[in-house]
């Protein structure tokens, strides 16, 4: 008769999604109770402290070797991107943009792909739904430079067409490179393209939204994308009941 399993014999990449489910559920448990009571106390604890990398002291250091791993700055990843040709979208491109904001942000947009306005400065949400996207901010009672902004892709989609999924694929390691170079506190994914880029899913922003998701035990808010409310401003109201949630994580 076999042995039962032990512990040890547990194969990585199981440990690692148990790992990930076990602080999933962390998350969304501590999340659902401050926004019960309202107030930033129960996750004030888990929130001080950077959330840790998963995977074994061999993994991590190797990864930390190269640029592509632990320690890369945001300078570093944006070197890597220079001159960016892995996908189609270089073609119609005039300038990539990276992201911005500040290096240690607690709190980090993430957003679909440039539209025209921000191809031309090279800068994310400049354009109007940028500037609704500021006055989100500004409502939750931080400046725009006290939080990072980012995109799934960092290159215009012709006519602003979402981006395809190679293009999405293309470009997702360095996304993932700056969340562990900045390691917010919160992701607030911004629209369909996003959080279900973040979240693997294809289950729709009105339903993702409200509540917290985990990437890599980060808490994910998911809410309505800026340009989404210029369409429809009614949906205006539920992007300030999910923003509000937010904020005692901070
Ligand atoms: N829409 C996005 O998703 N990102 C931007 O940077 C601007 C508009
Ligand atoms: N669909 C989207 O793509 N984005 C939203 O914000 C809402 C619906």
């Amino acid at each position: 008769m076999m042995d039962a399993a032990k512990s040890s014999d547990v194969p990585i990449e199981i440990g690692r999604e148990l790992y990930a489910m076990v602080r999933s559920l962390k998350a969304y448990l501590q999340a659902e109770r401050c926004s019960d009571e309202n107030r930033g106390c129960c996750m004030a604890e888990v929130t001080k402290q950077k959330a840790p990398v998963p995977g074994d002291a061999k993994t991590q250091a190797a990864a930390a070797a190269t640029t592509e791993g632990r320690g890369a700055s945001l300078e570093d990843i944006k070197r890597d991107l220079k001159g960016c040709r892995r996908c189609a979208l270089a073609e119609g491109r005039n300038t990539i943009v990276f992201g911005e904001g500040n290096a240690a942000a607690a709190l980090l947009f993430v957003g679909e792909g440039p539209g025209e306005e921000e191809d031309k400065q090279a800068r994310p949400f400049v354009g109007a739904a940028g500037q609704l996207l500021d006055r989100i901010i500004v409502a939750m009672g931080m400046k725009r430079a006290d939080t990072y902004i980012a995109n799934v892709v960092k290159c215009r989609p012709p006519k602003n067409r979402a981006p395809r999924p190679e293009e999405v694929a293309a470009c997702a390691p360095f996304l993932a490179r700056q969340i562990e170079a900045i390691r917010p506190k919160v992701i607030c994914a911004l629209g369909a393209s996003a959080a279900q880029h973040l979240l693997k899913t294809d289950v729709p922003v009105s339903a993702l939204r409200g509540h917290f998701h985990d990437y890599n035990g980060i808490p994910v808010m998911v809410t309505y994308h800026p340009a989404y409310l210029l369409r429809n401003p009614a949906a205006k109201k539920q992007v300030w009941e999910d923003v509000q949630k937010i904020m005692p994580l901070l």
